[in-house]
């Protein structure tokens, strides 16, 4: 609801319809309010053609025209409340508080929109949620860079690349955010692009910086100006707790990244933050657990794991090399996690919310899961390798996600952690069979 520009659309009783004219030139209504901004009518464009037809000059007073049997919503009522009762299709409505003080203004197409912009398109997240939402009934848009060697293959494994619009968008490129938001015109913002690998950061912590906190900073500026109204999800993560000070970690713990990336993505959290408490921009933190899934970038332990339990067991490898084996991380699948994004985005006010299982399971305790698929054990073909330490380690992640599943209806436990071991060994399997 845009209440900060909304002093521009009041007009008092008295005013002169020469000056409300110039007012309704910006979004062809003005609310006409009392003293104390209490609503008392509305005038649009056709109200004052109405007016001159009728013989009024540009000199005649709000009053006259203004319309009192006008839509108008008490705040708090939700999209679908004021679909239904909306007498026919309002182009702009006014909202009031439970005294009639006007608060900010609404647009019909706001509530029948269903244009939803996902950056990092390309990325595991990106093809689940984009399924998710197709499901939902959104039309799509996806925004992807430009490589040496573009990758759709998550998109086509799902099935959806056909059926969203792939718009060219690197958030760390200002007039390319611009662009995609003009053309997509989206009512919600799911901004998934990052450098997300955590081992990467310590090498190359500026490009980490470029794109997970100016580039969501590119988006959050270019939603303020262009879109003000879409809501905005922020891929915040658990690294943020990094070397963790209470176990589980909730919305309160306190922070303390431990990483290029953590920390990149900790200016972004605050920046979604600021967005919302200085512009009023809907802007909701996700702070997600690792989840994983057979399209999880093969560079991220799990699917290491099971990509090397697959080349084991087809002999197309004898070992697999893994850095600390005690790391313990709170686990999810992927296409569970994405939805828990689309809930945030529902609901009356943003908030931030942490999504975890709430479990917690060590890297040696995954492998040995994994490797038993197979009926092979973990301890023959797993051999410690000092390249895969990290300089500075987060050593124990679980989440308590008591609030999603209050909030937002989210539950927590839709796929055990052994079923989706099972789902990303078969399908690495598959994957290298069909190419033998
Ligand atoms: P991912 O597979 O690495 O996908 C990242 C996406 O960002 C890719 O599409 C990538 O494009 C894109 N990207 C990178 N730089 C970009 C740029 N400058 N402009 C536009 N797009 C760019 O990551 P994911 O697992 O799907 O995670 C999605 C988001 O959630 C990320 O922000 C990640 O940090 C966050 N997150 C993930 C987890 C998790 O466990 N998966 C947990 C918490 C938070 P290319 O394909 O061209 O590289
Ligand atoms: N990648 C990798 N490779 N990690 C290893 C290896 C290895 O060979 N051996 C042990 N690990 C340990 C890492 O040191 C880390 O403690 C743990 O396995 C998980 O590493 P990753 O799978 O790379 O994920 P991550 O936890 O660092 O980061 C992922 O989850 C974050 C949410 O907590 C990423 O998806 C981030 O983008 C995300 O924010």
């Amino acid at each position: 609801m845009h209440t900060k520009n909304l002093k521009k659309f009041t007009v008092f009783p008295d005013q002169k319809l020469s000056e409300i004219l110039k007012i309704i030139n910006i979004v062809g209504v003005a609310f006409v309010v009392e003293e104390n901004e209490k609503l008392i009518g509305i005038i649009t464009d056709g109200d004052i053609r109405r007016a001159a037809i009728k013989g009024y000059s540009l000199e005649t007073e709000a009053k006259k025209v203004m319309n009192h049997d006008y839509f108008y919503v008490i705040e708090g009522t939700s999209d679908q409340e004021i679909l239904a009762k909306m007498p026919k299709q309002v182009f702009c409505f006014p909202v009031v508080d439970n005294d009639g003080r006007i608060l900010g203004y609404r647009f019909f197409t706001e509530l029948t929109k269903k244009n939803a912009l996902i950056t990092g398109i390309t990325g595991q997240d990106g093809a689940y949620l984009a399924e998710f939402l197709l499901s939902k009934g959104y039309t799509v848009y996806g925004g992807y860079r430009r490589t040496s060697n573009i990758d759709f293959s998550r998109l086509d494994y799902l099935n959806v690349k056909d059926r969203i619009q792939l718009i060219q968008l690197d958030v760390t490129d200002i007039s390319s955010v611009y662009h995609a938001l003009q053309v997509s015109s989206p009512a919600e913002i799911y901004n998934l692009a990052a450098q997300s690998f955590v081992e990467t950061s310590f090498n190359q912590p500026c490009l980490s910086l470029n794109v997970n906190t100016l580039g969501t900073t590119n988006l959050l500026a270019a939603v303020k100006e262009f879109c003000p109204s879409a809501k905005f999800y922020q891929a915040s993560t658990s690294e943020l707790y990094g070397k963790v000070v209470e176990i589980p970690q909730n919305e309160n713990t306190p922070f303390y990244p431990r990483s290029p990336y953590a920390i990149s993505k900790l200016a972004a959290y605050w920046m979604a933050v600021n967005y919302r408490e200085a512009y009023g921009i809907y802007a909701c933190n996700g702070i997600l657990f690792n989840h994983e899934s057979p399209i999880r970038g093969q560079e991220f332990v799990t699917r290491k794991i099971t990509m090397g339990v697959a080349k084991i067991k087809l002999g197309l490898a004898d070992s697999l090399l893994l850095g600390n084996l005690s790391a313990k991380r709170d686990w999810g699948y992927a296409r569970d996690f994405v939805q828990s994004m689309w809930l945030m985005l529902q609901q009356p006010e943003p908030e931030d919310f942490v999504i975890a299982t709430g479990i917690s399971t060590t890297v040696r305790e995954f492998a040995q899961k994994a490797f038993a698929i197979v009926g092979l054990d973990y301890n023959d073909y797993v051999r410690m390798d000092a390249r895969y330490f990290r300089p500075s380690e987060v050593d124990v992640l679980v989440g308590d996600p008591a609030k999603a599943r209050e909030k937002l209806g989210w539950n927590p436990g839709c796929t055990p952690l052994e079923k989706l071991i099972e789902m990303m060994v078969l399908s690495d399997l598959k994957q290298l069979e069909s190419k033998l």
